[in-house]
């Protein structure tokens, strides 16, 4: 969290949010501010309450993890505002994404270029997350898997994995962090080829480096191709 998202919080009349974050930000609500808390797939409900709640002349803050702007609420509440033709004004403030989060606490795997992809194909159709990992992969980049498993959902890594298995080499460094940031947080290095070893859940952000990342004092590097020499 940035200190702006933590002023917002503070000073918000109304706070939204699906309840393990609500959860973790209760230190800092206060005690009279209006708490509505939800949950998973209920997206759309969330957005429609916080632009209502605005529209009735309150403060709102609508809390996603990491960055709102990631895989989390900015969109949906931008289209729901539109739909309802309000003219709140809409602040989007940016959080530490669990891509940089993870990647600090790799080391710097993600320091040349890189793709993102979520494999959730609640939204998008597992054809369309096996042809991006599939062009990412072949790109030599390094690539950061956001929603890579979660109980009853494990097709997806599968096929990730089959895919990066065919144009990345075997030895690549791979990165696995859970819970980036928080309580009972966790990192492991890797190989690719072990990655379907390891335990991976919904709070797992796993980080794929590229040709050039290596081991470095425990930490995975990805060499931007400077001359150390000079
Ligand atoms: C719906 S996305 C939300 C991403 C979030 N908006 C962000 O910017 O980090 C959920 C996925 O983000 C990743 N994630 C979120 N928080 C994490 C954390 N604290 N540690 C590791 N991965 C995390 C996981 O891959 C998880 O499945």
């Amino acid at each position: 969290m940035t200190p702006k998202a933590r002023i917002a919080i503070e000073e918000a009349d109304v706070v939204v949010g699906y309840g393990t974050y609500i959860k973790l930000i209760q230190d800092i609500t206060r005690r009279d501010t209006e708490i509505v808390s939800g949950t998973m797939g209920k997206e759309v409900e969330r957005a429609k309450i916080a632009v209502k709640k605005a529209n009735e002349n309150n403060k709102v803050v609508m809390v996603s993890s990491g960055d709102p702007g990631i895989y989390g609420m900015a969109g949906i509440v931008l289209e729901v505002a539109e739909q309802e033709k309000t003219r709140i004004p809409i602040e989007i403030i940016p959080g530490i994404t669990a891509a940089s989060a993870a990647s600090a606490i790799l080391g710097a795997p993600l320091i040349s270029d890189f793709a993102v992809i979520s494999l959730s194909d609640l939204l998008t159709p597992l054809e369309k997350i096996e042809k991006r990992i599939e062009l990412a992969s072949q790109a030599d980049m390094s690539i950061v898997l956001y929603n890579p498993q979660s109980q009853g959902r494990i097709e997806p890594l599968i096929k990730a994995y089959e895919i990066m298995i065919k144009h990345i080499h075997p030895d690549t460094l791979v990165g696995i962090v859970k819970q980036a940031g928080r309580k009972g947080q966790q990192a492991k290095i890797t190989t690719l080829k072990n990655l379907l070893d390891e335990e991976i859940d919904m709070v797992t952000t796993i980080v794929i480096g590229n040709s050039e990342t290596k081991l470095i004092n425990n930490k995975m590097v990805t060499a931007r191709g400077y001359n150390l020499t000079n």
